[in-house]
């Protein structure tokens, strides 16, 4: 059984993958850390990684941006394999992680359903086929997302817009500017509300006909269940960078 300490316990992520793992025999939280001390039913939770006492094989991080030094600094000292779920990081974090990556196995995906690393695949076939199509993405989540738009847009935008032969520029939410639509754009639209999980639609909008590519997530669960084989998958690795690509082919 592999030792997990859930970083983000107390949180949607969090709650969701410590339930999901009490239900397998190759995992186990062995504790969380959060913004406050609590002593749940199946692990404790601490408040600061220099409370940290127990030897894990894996972290799991499902937070927050402001607690990404202070955990590579632990998983980087205690030679700790790290799945990184959290969104919404700056460009000099994402550098930070990559280069923690030379030391320990590190495992980022912002989308860790498997069926969204086969659309990714998709939108980059589309992207590449359908030269002069326009590409929208709409991003769908629950009220509670604090950063838009959604890491997973993000990589889609990023995925399609390599696969063109000129890079595109993106244009978000449409509204602060009233002109015609420019070519060499993916415009990128956030919706909140409600529970969604997570939704994405990638539109293909052709003369007389468009193509709609929509991946809907139902349950929190999807993600829990890939970070949890993400981390199964990571525990025994050597140091590097490794993603959903690795994991699913
Ligand atoms: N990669 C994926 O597949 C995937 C899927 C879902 C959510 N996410 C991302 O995971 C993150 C968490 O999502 P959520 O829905 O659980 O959010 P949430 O707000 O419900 O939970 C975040 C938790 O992190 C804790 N936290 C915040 N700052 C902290 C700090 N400095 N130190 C310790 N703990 C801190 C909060 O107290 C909270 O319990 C978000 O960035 C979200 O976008 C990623």
């Amino acid at each position: 059984m592999k030792k997990v300490i859930l970083c983000g316990a107390l949180g949607n992520m969090g709650k969701t993958t410590a339930e999901v793992a009490s239900l397998r025999e190759d995992i186990g939280i062995i504790l969380g850390v959060d913004k406050e001390e609590v002593l749940l039913e199946d692990f404790s939770v601490v408040d600061n990684f220099s409370k940290v006492k127990k030897q894990a094989d894996v972290l799991i991080d499902f937070s927050h941006s402001s607690v990404l030094n202070d955990l590579l600094e632990f998983c980087i000292k205690n030679k700790v394999p790290l799945v990184s779920c959290t969104t919404g990081l700056t460009k000099s974090l994402e550098e930070k992680i990559k280069r923690a990556s030379r030391i320990i196995p590190v495992f980022r995906s912002e989308n860790m359903s498997i069926s969204m690393n086969f659309v990714i695949k998709i939108c980059k076939l589309a992207a590449k086929s359908l030269e002069n199509f326009d590409i929208e993405i709409v991003e769908r989540h629950h009220n509670q997302k604090l950063d838009a738009p959604s890491g997973t847009a993000l990589i889609l935008a990023n995925t399609m817009s390599e696969a063109k032969k000129n890079k595109r520029t993106y244009v978000y939410d449409r509204h602060e500017e009233q002109k015609k639509r420019q070519a060499n754009e993916i415009g990128i639209s956030s919706v909140r509300g409600g529970t969604i999980a997570g939704d994405h639609e990638i539109m293909y909008a052709g003369r007389y006909e468009t193509l709609s590519i929509r991946h809907v997530a139902q349950s929190r669960k999807v993600f829990a269940v890939g970070a949890i084989n993400a981390a199964i998958f990571l525990a025994d690795k050597s140091p590097g960078f490794y993603d959903m690509s690795d994991l699913f082919g």
